[in-house]
């Protein structure tokens, strides 16, 4: 099925369709990179979300209210962000699409909400996950209490007896920390020696990875797919779908959001897809204190073992920000970082489906840069990891209705990251790891992985030893994860409204 989509005849707004990909990118940079403060304003969580809300979370409040939150307005009164440039079309093929698809132009930041389904089903208490062999009984989410864990889209504090105990652990580790200072809030531009200091290896700032990054699934026309940023409201329907098509993801979900969603990470589970970490309030890494990394990851790790009973051992950095300072807290802390597949400043591999939501980017674009992807996975011998969503409803619907649909007709083997790496599951566990396809990093390993030469590309430009990265072009485009906290007033309440289930 071809699509030739010209932005404007689908009325939606005109944001991101740049001429000039450069500029598309620094301006994307900019906007990724400023890093307001989160909106601490609660609001109303989208329509009809008590369902999932309900369903999923006994211990939990219910969302409240049902009206549409603030900054959604109805479809037809679109507000463009900014001034729309010159008409663009896309033009992109796909092999197939979901017949109960969303029609592309409903997929708009504009959208109503959608009402929210229901999981298919909920595991009950003491159900025993036979697929990990040696897991424990699932814990009962009901008796999770919210006032036991920080606040909700906050990092925690350091001075708790879980945190400070944390930081023991990882002073005994073994692993070394290198003394690398915090950088500022504001990305490349904001650190320009930072970004000039290649032995840092700062993915944000050129791309930078380390052999202890998993970047990609070693076989050709393998996909580890990932979904960054749950449990959330319509995680529900991306469940559904995977289910229907027998498919298993790995899911980077927000230790606070676990909070609010404890069933959707149980059936997520018991589903078998692959549960990992994501922070608990989604900062970016690289501008924490060591003692704030290590409360980010450890509630994390906490939260999803209260809940599920094990302990993931791999981790993606929000925003992509890792240099080597988070690498060895993370190893340090039994987790491995998990990037999304980078071949070069201009081919990332990520869909931006997040920027739909915001008004950033468009449905249109974002199958355009999935054919991007598709065209440079066809030139590879290795397989590929690529940046997705489970967060906001335009996210789902376009991975659902479209996306997933082609590449199962294209012959993809979709999988989780663990199971593309050729391990079995009970491998991506702490508590069920036999070590044997996964041993766990020690602090000696760790040192010699984080002095070797950085990694290089695969199209042999070197990532990280180009030297001093240009603050706006080159180091913009890595690809940063879009999970800005708004930068506008309808970003920030979209954003807040699902932050405010607490
Ligand atoms: C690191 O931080 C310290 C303390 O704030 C400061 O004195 C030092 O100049 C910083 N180093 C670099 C390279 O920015
Ligand atoms: C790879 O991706 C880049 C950027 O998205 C795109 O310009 C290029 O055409 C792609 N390569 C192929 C072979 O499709
Ligand atoms: C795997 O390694 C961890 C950490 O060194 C250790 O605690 C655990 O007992 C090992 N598991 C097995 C099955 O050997």
């Amino acid at each position: 099925m071809r699509f030739a989509l010209a932005a404007a005849a689908v009325a939606i707004p005109l944001v991101s369709a740049c001429a000039d990909p450069a500029q598309h990118a620094r301006r994307m940079n900019y906007e990724r990179q400023a890093a307001p403060s989160p909106s601490t304003t609660p609001a109303a969580p989208p329509a009809g979300t008590s369902a999932v809300g309900a369903a999923s979370s006994s211990s939990g409040p219910a969302p409240a209210g049902s009206q549409a939150p603030s900054g959604v307005v109805p479809p037809g009164q679109t507000t463009p962000l900014a001034p729309a440039p010159a008409a663009t079309s896309f033009s992109f093929s796909l092999l197939a699409t979901n017949p109960t698809a969303v029609p592309l132009s409903n997929i708009v930041a504009t959208a109503l909400s959608a009402t929210t389904r229901p999981l298919d089903s909920t595991a009950a208490p003491g159900s025993v996950p036979t697929f990990i062999p040696g897991a424990p009984a699932l814990p009962n989410a009901a008796l999770l209490n919210p006032a036991n864990y920080p606040a909700l889209d906050k990092v925690p504090p350091i001075d708790s007896p879980e945190v400070q105990q944390w930081i023991q652990e990882v002073q005994n580790s073994g692993f070394t920390i290198p003394g690398l200072n915090a950088t500022l809030a504001g990305g490349c531009p904001a650190n320009a020696a930072f970004a000039a200091d290649t032995s840092r290896c700062w993915w944000t700032c050129g791309g930078c990875t380390r052999e202890s990054d998993i970047t990609e699934c070693p076989t050709a026309k393998h996909w580890g797919l990932t979904y960054d940023d749950g449990p959330a409201f319509y995680t529900s329907d991306l469940l559904h779908f995977l289910d229907e098509k027998q498919l298993k993801s790995t899911f980077f979900v927000v230790g606070s959001r676990v909070i609010s969603f404890p069933a959707i990470l149980q059936d997520e589970y018991m589903d078998q897809h692959q549960i990992a970490v994501h922070t608990w309030s989604h900062p970016p890494l690289t501008t924490l204190s060591n003692e704030e990394i290590i409360a980010e990851l450890g509630w994390s790790k906490k939260v999803i073992k209260d809940v599920l009973g094990v302990t993931p051992n791999m981790m993606r950095p929000p925003f992509g920000d890792i240099d080597d300072r988070v690498r060895a807290i993370s190893l340090a802390m039994g987790l491995t970082p998990v990037m999304w597949t980078r071949i070069s400043p201009s081919a990332t591999f990520d869909t931006d489906d997040f920027n739909i939501h915001g008004g950033l980017t468009s449905v249109g674009q974002v199958l355009q840069n999935w054919q991007n992807i598709l065209g440079n996975v066809s030139t590879r011998d290795s397989g590929f990891i690529v940046l997705e969503h489970d967060l906001f409803q335009q996210t789902v619907e376009v991975a659902t209705g479209y996306i997933l649909p082609d590449a199962i007709a294209r012959g993809l083997t979709i999988e989780p990251v663990y199971s593309c790496l050729s391990r079995p599951l009970a491998n991506a566990y702490i508590e069920t790891n036999d070590n044997s396809t996964n041993p766990p990093p020690t602090g000696s390993g760790a040192a010699a992985v984080l002095s070797a030469p950085p990694t290089t590309n695969s199209d042999g430009t070197g990532v990280g030893a180009a030297g001093p990265q240009s603050t706006t072009t080159k180091g913009s485009s890595g690809g940063i994860e879009t999970f800005r906290h708004g930068t506008t007033g309808a970003v920030l309440a979209a954003f807040a409204s699902l932050f405010a289930l607490l």
